[in-house]
């Protein structure tokens, strides 16, 4: 849970190819920074009942509207320190229809700036391009950067492209965005939904993607100063180390399988990363 950052950590982590060993000075240490936001995921927005017999799940109609409700209130009411929420995808349960985006919209009323990245369930993988332009229009940008605070950066990246479903085509093209929001090189926390790690679940590991496209893709976050990924998608909290980069993964608001609704605050103070999850009790 925790990561210490530091400005020779952060160069040194960073110097994975000679470009970025040429990297001019940060213009802010990340000691120097203190900044909190909070991460929210899956919330699965639908009216309908939301039932998979094949992944195991069945969660009545309405509930993930009373969760979704729950959740954002509670972040609305958080008394802890946050300048900002990320969504980190499956934001509607259904992406055939318009319907469950614009329920979602509705639902997320946020009193802080909030920003938002497509799932499996909102763009799904291998038509990304059909369905993106009906998320944006909502949702904000798939594929975008800020910088909250100097020196500090947060990527927020629409992976659902590098996954094995996707064409070729598209998975260049998401790569391209990855470029594009990782220019110039600074110390970044890349959000996004699926991340290609291998999944454990019914006591069993599931594949995640092939090493050449997880090399590919933690070798272009590393060299644009990622120094943590930040996702959803298993409905689980894990943590990983990939090419030496750690990957967090919050739990969701829905609760299929289960789960408790949750979200998460983090906060980056003296070069450290750390978090704490908040329950709702509902
Ligand atoms: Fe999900």
């Amino acid at each position: 849970m925790l990561l210490k950052v530091t400005r020779r950590s952060f160069l040194l982590g960073a110097a994975g190819s000679a470009a970025s060993r040429k990297a001019r000075p940060l213009a802010a240490d990340l000691t120097g920074i203190d900044f909190s936001f909070i991460q929210v995921t899956d919330t699965h927005v639908s009216r309908n009942r939301l039932f998979d017999a094949r992944r195991g799940y069945d969660v009545p109609a309405d509930e993930s509207i009373r969760r979704t409700r729950e959740a954002v209130k509670a972040i609305n009411d958080c008394s802890l320190p946050y300048e900002l929420i990320v969504h980190t995808g499956d934001v509607a349960h259904t992406r055939n229809t318009t319907e469950d985006f614009d329920l979602a919209r509705e639902l997320h009323q946020f009193k802080r700036p909030a920003y938002y990245i497509p799932g499996n369930h909102d763009v799904g993988y291998s038509e990304t391009h059909k369905y993106r332009p009906a998320f944006e229009e909502r949702f904000g940008k798939a594929n975008q950067a800020i910088e909250p605070v100097p020196g500090l950066r947060l990527a927020l990246f629409d992976s659902q492209p590098l996954d094995n479903r996707a064409p070729e085509a598209h998975r260049e093209e998401a790569f391209q965005h990855l470029d594009r929001i990782l220019t110039p090189p600074k110390p970044t926390i890349l959000f996004c939904h699926v991340m290609g790690l291998q999944s454990f679940h019914v006591n069993q590991l599931w594949p995640g993607w092939p090493a050449d496209v997880m090399n590919r893709w933690t070798d272009r976050m590393k060299r644009g100063g990622v120094f943590a990924v930040l996702a959803g998608h298993f409905h689980r909290d894990e943590q990983h180390f990939v090419n030496g980069l750690p990957f967090y993964l919050a739990g969701p608001v829905i609760n299929m399988w289960g789960r408790q609704s949750c979200f998460r605050h983090w906060r980056l103070a003296k070069g450290l990363l750390t978090y704490r999850t908040i329950y709702l009790e509902i």
